[in-house]
């Protein structure tokens, strides 16, 4: 097995590589760790990339050094600290006990370790096997402090993709204030980038967004508690010409599900600077000696063959080294949600006829959405009591539950455990559970409040309430939702010089609730969800396999929503539902086959009641779910491919190829019906060009590079938002 990071001892340069990639840096001078380079794999460096000594005014240089050439202001780094001569945003800031937030964080030694050391108490990208990672661990020190910064790096052999992450390790004598500890920074010279974000809002999740880096700062950040609608933890990026085909592609993928921030600074010298970590608005921790602090991973993927290869990359990196469920290689079942059926007015009576039909239609689990507890018949009130509305189950959950599974049906359940309402026993027992502000009054939102997770018995409580439910064994799946963002944030648990604490031990909180339930239920299907894709990000992935992509259901808005969610996470993350027209959230009437194409892009189930469907409809039901089942695995594990995309043409176009090229499934939708329209085609992509095809519709036989180079006409259709679906096997050369 050939070593992925070579070190040469005597120049100081780290080589990171894998047949794809290749990342170096190096130990200037001042014991400064220094960046090189980041790109497409090289064989060895010979010192060709030595940062030139130019004397730059205004860009000062090392305390003690006359050396007028060498300034840490202008050098490309690895991890910058607030005191130094270095006008950047920093990538740490620690307030010490005399009030200064100086550090000088100098190299003083590294170490290579096989495999990826698991990260305490947060997601990560894992490896089944050491043979599939390297990790360099280099330790940078500030003498005064006495505080270690140990930054790993990651290699993955298989994929061009390597994850950073930083522990900070108090090794002094006194206590000091964490305000900022980025996990990663990175330094290009000489890149005239354009950056990708996935800006957003409830029902209009991650529609991605293209634009120059410019001079001075520029950020994309959370400050809502989670990693939110409005903007995900992820960027790219890229080349002016980069698109989804060819150029350069870098893409950053944080792991967290808190407040994020990623920061862009191109300086004086048009050299960029990026920032990756935990948001510093409203951050402090408070670190005594001995103590250590761990940030969430940033994976970083590298492309030379466009923005679809990047995606690619992490699709395969979060579906099989993030998401851990044993669901990870299982086909996920076609569900039927209840939530746009019925809302909160249903009751067991109600509910029957839409799990029988469901099983005559071949849907394979029924999901029990929100109002199933407490007294809840609309959202004011009931959360945090976990136990069945009489009212609507008068003999019980588990009567219900057998009935679904009696039909042949698996049984799905919502929960919103993070949240409080004050109409509740938990809140009337409880007050103290609230997060809330001392002497001021929470602010609402959906009428609901939540749960001080920074406190251990609000979590217990939380775990035991669901696992008392899960432990009758009558669940096959748990809708895990949160319906609004964190505020008010103070823990009554924790003294006053610690409350800049509350929001990441709020996610350290949410991630000791899971790890504690799915290792307790591993065979329980986990899908995330807040209010659709609020908390849709790599960190929800390594504890539930799937997200409810969006609360918009609209199959023409979801090709913008699910094609933007492809840019950072792969399709079998995200759940997607033929609902009912006119759609509940934007009103348009779109065909039924083009709800279950761009539903069947995903995993794929049903929201809308069942029993209204018409004959024809049902037939079509039934149509859709034979041809996902066709096609179900090549969805879940096959390679993605954007062809088109809604937001600059008239049509969306992807296709998913399997991992032996055999199959190939396609969709093609049109947005509006032209009265004179121009004729468009579509080219396939990740085909094999020697094989060759046959439509399974048709018959017809084409070569691979036919299809992806010739491609073929798509029909002129007369009605808007019309779509065409195919699906073609390779023939097999007798
Ligand atoms: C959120 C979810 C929906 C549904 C409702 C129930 O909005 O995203 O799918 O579960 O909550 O209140």
């Amino acid at each position: 097995m050939t070593k992925l990071i070579e070190v040469d001892e005597q120049q100081q340069i780290f080589h990171l590589y894998n047949e794809q990639i290749s990342y170096l840096l190096t130990v200037e001078a001042g014991q400064t760790l220094s960046h090189l380079y980041f790109g497409k794999r090289v064989r060895g460096y010979h010192g060709q990339l030595t940062y030139p000594r130019v004397d730059r005014g205004f860009s000062g240089n090392l305390p003690g050094s006359d050396d007028r050439t060498f300034s840490k202001d202008t050098l490309p780094r690895e991890y910058s600290s607030a005191g130094e001569m270095d006008y950047h945003l920093p990538a740490t800031v620690v307030r010490q006990a005399d009030g200064a937030n100086a550090l000088n964080l100098q190299y003083v030694g590294y170490t290579v370790l096989e495999g990826k050391p698991k990260l305490a108490g947060l997601p990560a990208a894992y490896v089944e096997d050491d043979s599939e990672a390297e990790t360099l661990v280099i330790t940078l020190r500030d003498e005064v402090t006495g505080l270690d910064y140990q930054l790993s790096y990651t290699i993955y052999r298989a994929l061009p993709v390597i994850t950073r992450s930083v522990k900070v390790v108090n090794n002094g004598t006194q206590a000091v204030q964490l305000e900022k500890v980025a996990s990663m920074q990175l330094d290009f010279v000489d890149r005239d980038f354009e950056v990708i974000s996935l800006p957003g809002a409830h029902v209009n999740e991650r529609h991605p967004e293209r634009r120059p880096v410019s001079f001075g700062v520029q950020s994309f950040e959370s400050r809502r508690g989670t990693s939110s609608h409005q903007i995900s933890p992820f960027i790219a990026l890229v080349d002016k010409q980069t698109d989804e085909f060819s150029g350069d592609a870098y893409g950053f993928n944080f792991v967290y599900s808190g407040n994020h921030k990623f920061s862009l600074e191109k300086d004086q010298l048009a050299q960029l600077r990026l920032l990756v970590g935990i948001n510093d608005y409203n951050f402090t921790w408070k670190l005594e000696p001995a103590q250590s602090f761990q940030t969430p991973e940033v994976l970083m993927a590298y492309s030379d063959q466009g923005l679809n290869k990047m995606s690619q990359t992490f699709h395969q990196l979060i579906s099989k080294r993030v998401v851990r469920s044993k669901y990870r290689d299982l086909k996920r079942p076609i569900v039927v949600n209840n939530w746009e059926a019925t809302y909160f007015d249903f009751d067991e009576e109600k509910l029957k006829p839409i799990v029988a039909e469901a099983k005559q239609l071949g849907i394979e689990m029924f999901v029990l959405d929100d109002g199933w507890f407490g007294h809840r018949d609309d959202d004011y009130s009931s959360l945090g009591d976990w136990q069945v509305f009489a009212k609507k189950f008068p003999q019980g959950l588990g009567h219900f539950a057998d009935y679904v599974h009696n039909q042949g049906l698996k049984f799905g359940l919502w929960f919103e455990p993070e949240m409080i309402s004050y109409d509740s026993d938990l809140y009337r027992q409880h007050p103290e559970y609230l997060m809330q502000v001392p002497n001021r009054a929470p602010s609402p939102s959906r009428s609901q409040y939540i749960l001080d997770l920074c406190q251990a018995e609000v979590r217990d409580n939380v775990v035991e309430q669901v696992a008392t439910i899960l432990s009758q064994g009558q669940v096959d799946y748990v809708k895990w939702d949160m319906n609004r963002h964190l505020s008010d944030i103070y823990s009554l648990s924790l003294p006053a010089d610690r409350q800049g604490e509350v929001y990441h031990r709020y996610v350290l909180g949410y991630y000791d609730l899971m790890e504690r339930l799915t290792a307790k239920f591993p065979d329980v299907l986990f899908e995330g969800c807040s209010g659709g894709g609020g908390r849709f990000d790599a960190g929800v992935a390594y504890y539930m396999p799937q997200i409810w992509t969006s609360d918009n259901t609209d199959a023409l808005a979801r090709l913008t929503i699910q094609m933007g969610t492809s840019l950072a996470f792969p399709p079998s993350m995200m759940t997607a539902h033929v609902s009912a027209v006119p759609n509940h959230q934007t009103g348009r009437v779109t065909p039924f086959e083009t709800r279950g194409a761009a539903a069947m892009s995903a995993v794929f189930g049903y929201e809308l009641d069942l029993t209204k469907l018409t004959s024809a409809e049902k037939a079509a039901v039934k149509e859709q779910i034979a041809a996902y089942n066709q096609m179900r695995a090549l969805v879940l594990e096959g390679k993605f491919y954007r062809l088109k995309s809604p937001l600059d043409s008239n049509q969306a176009a992807w296709n998913f190829v399997s991992a032996d090229k055999k199959q190939v499934f396609v969709a093609v939708f049109n947005v509006l019906a032209q009265a004179q329209p121009y004729l468009t085609k579509t080219k396939l992509a990740g085909l094999d060009k020697d094989k060759c095809y046959r439509n399974l519709a048709t018959g017809q036989v084409y070569g691979g590079d036919e299809l992806m180079n010739l491609g073929f006409y798509d029909p002129v259709v007369r009605h808007d938002f019309a779509s065409q679906t195919y699906l073609f096997e390779a023939v097999t050369e007798e």
